[in-house]
């Protein structure tokens, strides 16, 4: 049996493709390159370019290759990008999501692991975030993660899908062979290594006058090969009749944005300039995940907490031209 990965040509999805493959897990990735690379993915994966909302090749690829389960990473995740264009988003996570949950089940793959997000629970009412945390977006992109977990909980009430809701935090780092290419890029690491690499003047910093140590916001970054292992657990654990669950991924330990800047400088040995402005709106001051549920369910054991680590392992991708299309 095989597992289709939506969304392997992008960041998480391509190295937990590679993850799989490592383990000797049959894949195969659907992706419509909208905002994915074609050679982020081995050419020896089976690829399919196209929607997630394509019911027919849904169905099609399912026959075809033997599918039993989904990990469904394939959407667009930008916050600002959502709030601008929030049809945007509905369309795409959620129209096109709900076609997929309704083409798997119809072709009998009821187990999906769904990328979900931090950005689910809003502003935080208490740190660290627990599974158990209210619900309450801040944005659409947010909305959007959330309208698919529900509809997943329903289903699997009417139709017995199961699956397990992955609410990520700050996917960060990369793998020997693969790395984060987000273009525009929005994320803190990568923008601060184009920074050190003189690829941009420097690195803006929304607010310095939050409740935290040094003003600015704090942020849980847990390790793309810690998340793809994850995703490992979660499919083995569905596929021992695990029932349908949603699992915080963070490694549980907060870093303001000067802080990551401050371990960017020590492992590049670079000088990285800052601009202040001020707040974002939207941006909680706190989001550090309570993660002890993913020890527990999957046996989860990130690899990668180290922030030091994670930068270097973001800045051997960066400076190896992997990175450059
Ligand atoms: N990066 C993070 O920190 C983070 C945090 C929380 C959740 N997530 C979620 O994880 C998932 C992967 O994130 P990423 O950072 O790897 O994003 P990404 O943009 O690098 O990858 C998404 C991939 O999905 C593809 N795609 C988008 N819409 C599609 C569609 N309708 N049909 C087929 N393919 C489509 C894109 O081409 C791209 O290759 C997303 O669902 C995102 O919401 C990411």
């Amino acid at each position: 049996m095989a597992t289709l990965i939506t969304g392997g040509a992008g960041y998480i999805g391509s190295v937990t493709t590679e993850l799989l493959r490592d383990r000797g897990e049959q894949v195969v990735v659907l992706d419509n390159l909208s905002r994915g690379y074609r050679d982020a993915v081995a050419p020896e994966v089976p690829f399919y370019e196209g929607n997630v909302g394509d019911r027919k090749l849904v169905t099609r690829i399912v026959k075809e290759q033997n599918i039993d389960a989904c990990i469904h990473f394939a959407a667009f995740a930008y916050v600002g990008e959502s709030v601008a264009h929030p049809a945007l988003y509905f369309e795409n996570n959620v129209a096109q999501g709900i076609q997929l949950l309704g083409a798997l089940v119809e072709s009998g793959v009821r187990r999906i692991v769904f990328s979900s997000t931090c950005a689910t629970y809003g502003e935080p009412q208490r740190i660290p975030i627990d599974e158990s945390h209210p619900q309450q977006p801040a944005n659409p992109y947010g909305w959007s993660k959330l309208f698919i977990e529900r509809i997943m909980a329903d289903y699997d009430a009417a139709y017995e899908l199961k699956f397990v809701a992955l609410r990520y935090f700050n996917a960060s780092g990369a793998s020997s062979t693969r790395g984060e290419r987000h273009e525009p890029e929005t994320h803190l690491i990568p923008l601060v290594l184009k920074a050190a690499k003189n690829e941009i003047d420097h690195v803006t910093v929304f607010g310095n006058d939050y409740p935290t140590t040094d003003g600015t916001c704090v942020r849980d970054y847990i390790h793309v090969s810690d998340l793809g292992g994850a995703h490992a657990l979660a499919l083995e654990y569905l596929r021992a009749g695990g029932a349908s669950t949603a699992i915080n991924l963070g490694n549980g330990q907060g870093y303001s944005v000067l802080e990551v800047i401050n371990a960017a400088r020590e492992v590049t040995g670079r000088d990285i300039a800052i601009e202040m402005q001020g707040r974002r709106a939207g941006d909680p001051s706190h989001l550090v995940a309570d993660s002890s549920k993913a020890r527990a369910v999957l046996g989860w054991q990130p690899q990668h907490a180290d922030l030091a680590g994670i930068i270097a392992s973001a800045w051997e991708w960066h400076s190896s031209g992997q990175s450059v299309d």
